[in-house]
């Protein structure tokens, strides 16, 4: 039985320093998707050796691939090429891992050999249905739950056909899913997308040696090819930057530079809506890594204001409200959020756990079917005719984070505005995503204490 593990977070503080936050997520999985199928050995560096990614990399070597590492972020993958892989000896288990377990879906569709994939209690209510539907159009036998959810049971040995596919969801993980089963279908698969989604998927196979073509919203591949072999360098998550970038930007005197932080535009949402809403970012230093835009981030303290986010932001910034709530809570002014029921079907409902949270801590928050409205505090805490304070924002108490690293995250950057203690439960998910959050958020100058452990 695992104890229960939590943060309590120490009101008031500021953020400064040089941040270097753990890989990116979304690379580190399909590093080690391509990586295995490639011919010949993948080096891979700033390998993000969190929870989530992790599990990928069992999974594959269940599947007989020789993977060295990670050791301090540097993988070696020997790729056993496109039609390499072996039958595991039993069902593989994908934690908590909605990317791991949709991507697999895909990529092992096509495989001649039967394949069960599970997860934990989180991932097993995920929805499932909008990959195992397509897929099964394309010709695979996939069974899921009676709820279209977890586990999913995948009959190797059936030929896969070409697809076109209109996504109804603007998804990268559907998208990416097809596109992997599409490597091993007859003729050409086709995704559309109603709104631009994350792209690694596209630009890894393209940095490996796949052609994969692009007309407006629409993805292509044709099954067939092969993987060359390549060195990859995964730049810092934004998606955990994004936390840090929130912190510095509610909290008086901070000044933080969050170093080598992807800036892909299928992710910067982030950014973008917090400039609208007024806070002080700076892009410096961008470069290519890897086939992929990076840059340094300098967030400095400002006065926000609450904004109607831009509809067409929000898959952009998909993963990234919880921290955002916390700024509009912070900000002059309402936030309004639309378009975002998919918050409702993350690693837990994004929108109803925050919303709880924030009125815990004295926010008024109403949740709506797409979205929410967050009553800003911010207004309340500058004194007229003064400079932007640190004037409480947030009252204390306890937070259930129900299992989801993102909510216990971001609830803990709320401590810096706070004015009492927050306690948050059930936290022990954060190392999906960002192991090792806690020291690095007190070392830029966040009270956080870890009691408990896994
Ligand atoms: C991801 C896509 C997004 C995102 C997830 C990672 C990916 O999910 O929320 O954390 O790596 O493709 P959706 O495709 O469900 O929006």
């Amino acid at each position: 039985m695992s104890k229960e593990y939590i943060f309590d977070i120490t009101p008031g503080g500021r953020l400064s320093g040089d941040i270097r936050v753990p890989g990116d997520k979304s690379i580190s999985h399909r590093s080690i998707m391509f990586g295995s199928l490639a011919d010949g050995v993948t080096e891979v560096e700033g390998f993000l050796e969190g929870e989530d990614s992790l599990a990928t990399l069992a999974a594959f070597r269940r599947m007989g691939v020789v993977i060295d590492g990670p050791t301090q972020g540097r993988v070696l993958i020997h790729g056993v090429g496109m039609h390499g892989l072996r039958a595991p000896d039993g069902p593989l288990d994908l934690g908590n891992s909605g990317t791991s377990m949709r991507l697999m879906a895909g990529l092992l569709a096509g495989q001649p050999f039967d394949t069960t994939l599970t997860g934990d209690a989180s991932l097993s209510r995920r929805p499932m249905r909008r990959v195992t539907q397509p897929l099964g159009e394309m010709g695979a036998r996939i069974e899921t739950e009676a709820a279209g959810t977890p586990p999913l049971r995948l009959r190797g040995g059936s030929p896969l056909r070409g697809l076109r596919y209109d996504m109804p969801v603007a998804s990268a993980q559907v998208k990416s899913a097809l596109l992997l089963a599409g490597l091993y279908a007859e003729d050409e698969t086709c995704v559309t997308e109603p709104a631009p989604t994350r792209d690694h998927t596209e630009r890894m196979l393209t940095a490996f040696g796949y052609l994969i073509t692009r007309h407006h919203n629409t993805v292509c591949v044709k099954g067939g090819g092969r993987l060359n072999p390549v060195r990859i360098a995964i730049p810092a998550d934004i998606s955990s930057a994004a936390f840090f970038l929130v912190g510095a930007a509610i909290a008086p005197g901070s000044d933080v530079t969050l170093t080598d932080v992807g800036i892909n535009p299928t992710r910067i949402g982030v950014i973008n809506i917090l400039q609208q809403m007024g806070a002080c970012i700076d892009i410096v230093n961008k470069r290519m890594f890897g086939g992929e835009p990076v840059a340094d981030l300098r967030v400095r303290a400002g006065e926000l204001r609450g904004i109607d986010i831009p509809v067409e932001q929000v898959p952009l910034a998909i993963d990234e409200f919880p921290a955002l709530f916390i700024a509009a809570a912070c900000a002059t002014g309402r936030t309004v959020l639309t378009g975002a029921e998919e918050l409702r079907v993350k690693e837990s409902d994004r929108i109803q756990v925050m919303a709880d949270g924030l009125r815990t801590l004295g926010i008024h928050a109403e949740p709506t079917l797409d979205g929410i409205v967050i009553e800003g505090k911010g207004g309340e805490s500058t004194v007229q005719g003064t400079d932007f304070k640190s004037v409480p924002i947030f009252g204390g108490g306890e937070i259930e984070s129900h299992g989801d690293h993102r909510i216990a995250m971001s609830f803990a950057m709320a401590g810096l505005r706070a004015a009492a203690p927050i306690r948050i439960h059930d936290c022990k998910n954060v190392d999906t995503s960002f192991p090792r959050f806690a020291g690095l958020a007190r070392g830029a100058g966040l009270g956080i204490q870890v009691r408990g452990e896994g």
